[in-house]
């Protein structure tokens, strides 16, 4: 009975495997997409100039083919290197690839959201166009941008910490217009610990994933154990709004359903995406510090490395799927 009991629980908080990964599977904050042309994929990281990797598919061979903004963006944040540059969210659109990128001092709401544009998505190829407009706000912190088109229109959904998830209408892709930013996901407790929001749509619902908890900076003091990055989950049937978690919980007040936490090797995973995979069908990507290196005494951000795991789905609602 005991033993079924504890079975029961075992089951209930395992996650399958991480996907394989071959060549260089390091990343941070990563957005993945598929070029249209040729099928080949692109991974963009945090890092000097935007890191770019490409492979033939999820798995790899991975391979590091340099910076799309070498010579960094046009943006100016006091303190920070315009060659410093977070969080990329790239889509297809118009014939192009459109980047959002954010430039920010680490801790503060010293942030701008920027976008640049590329045909091929190449390194080097990315034309730079500045800042898009979001105006500065104590409520919200302008990092980690994603952007979704929802019923013709273009949206910004962003924020980290003081407030949480944000979304913004953009009057075009490159640019908000006169509308104001309102909050999609707030959670109340402690130090509002939500970003690296990511939007798709699955059948009725659009989904809001975020990472939720401390991120990185895992060298030498770590967070108490479950409290590292972890991967939720809210649905809504407008996506701009009315987000709730399994409980029916408004997202806005401190709801959210879990997908992914630490299990085996993954440790702190988070700054996920979502890729619709020709043989896989919706693939969700993620980064995650190895245990291994953790256990080691760590390298802080260089350790992050890059996994993926398919998603199924239970009544309307994804989870992480065995490959
Ligand atoms: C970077 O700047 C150098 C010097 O101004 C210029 O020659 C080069 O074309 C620039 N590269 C890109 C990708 O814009
Ligand atoms: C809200 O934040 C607390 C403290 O960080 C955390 O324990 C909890 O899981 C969070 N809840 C949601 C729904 O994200």
């Amino acid at each position: 009975m005991f033993a079924l009991f504890f079975f029961f629980i075992a089951l209930a908080c395992a996650y399958p495997n991480r996907g394989a990964c071959t060549g260089d599977c390091w990343t941070h904050d990563p957005s993945m997409i598929q070029r249209k042309s040729d099928g080949k994929y692109f991974r963009f990281a945090t890092g000097t100039g935007v890191n770019t990797m490409t492979s033939p598919s999820v798995k790899g061979p991975w391979t590091d083919v340099g910076s799309a903004l070498p010579n960094g963006s046009s943006i100016t944040v006091s303190g920070v290197s315009s060659s410093d540059i977070w969080a990329p969210d790239v889509h297809y659109q118009n014939n192009q690839y459109y980047m959002y990128y954010v430039l920010s001092q680490i801790g503060t709401q010293n942030s701008e959201i920027g976008v640049a544009t590329s045909k091929t998505m190449e390194p080097g190829s990315w034309t730079d166009h500045g800042s898009v407009g979001i105006p500065a706000n104590s409520e919200y912190n302008r990092i980690d941008p994603n952007w979704i088109e929802i019923d013709g229109k273009n949206y910004l959904n962003f924020g980290s910490f003081w407030q949480d998830i944000h979304q913004i209408e953009m009057e075009t892709p490159l640019k908000v217009g006169s509308s104001a930013a309102y909050q999609l996901s707030y959670n109340a407790t402690l130090n509002h610990r939500e970003e690296g929001s990511f939007m798709f749509k699955n059948g009725d619902f659009y989904y809001l994933l975020y990472s939720d908890g401390i991120a990185g900076r895992y060298t030498a003091t770590y967070p108490a154990q479950g409290e590292e990055y972890h991967i939720m989950v809210c649905r809504s049937t407008t996506g701009t709004g009315g987000f709730v978690d399994k409980d029916g919980t408004a997202c806005t007040n401190t709801g959210g359903s879990l997908l992914l936490a630490s299990h085996g090797q993954v440790y702190g995973p988070g700054g996920q995406g979502v890729v619709n995979d020709n043989d896989l069908g919706l693939v969700m990507y993620y980064h995650y510090y190895p245990l291994a290196t953790k256990e080691a005494g760590g390298k802080g951000n260089a350790g992050y490395m890059y996994s993926w795991n398919e998603l199924g789905w239970e009544n309307g609602w994804p989870y992480v799927k065995a490959t």
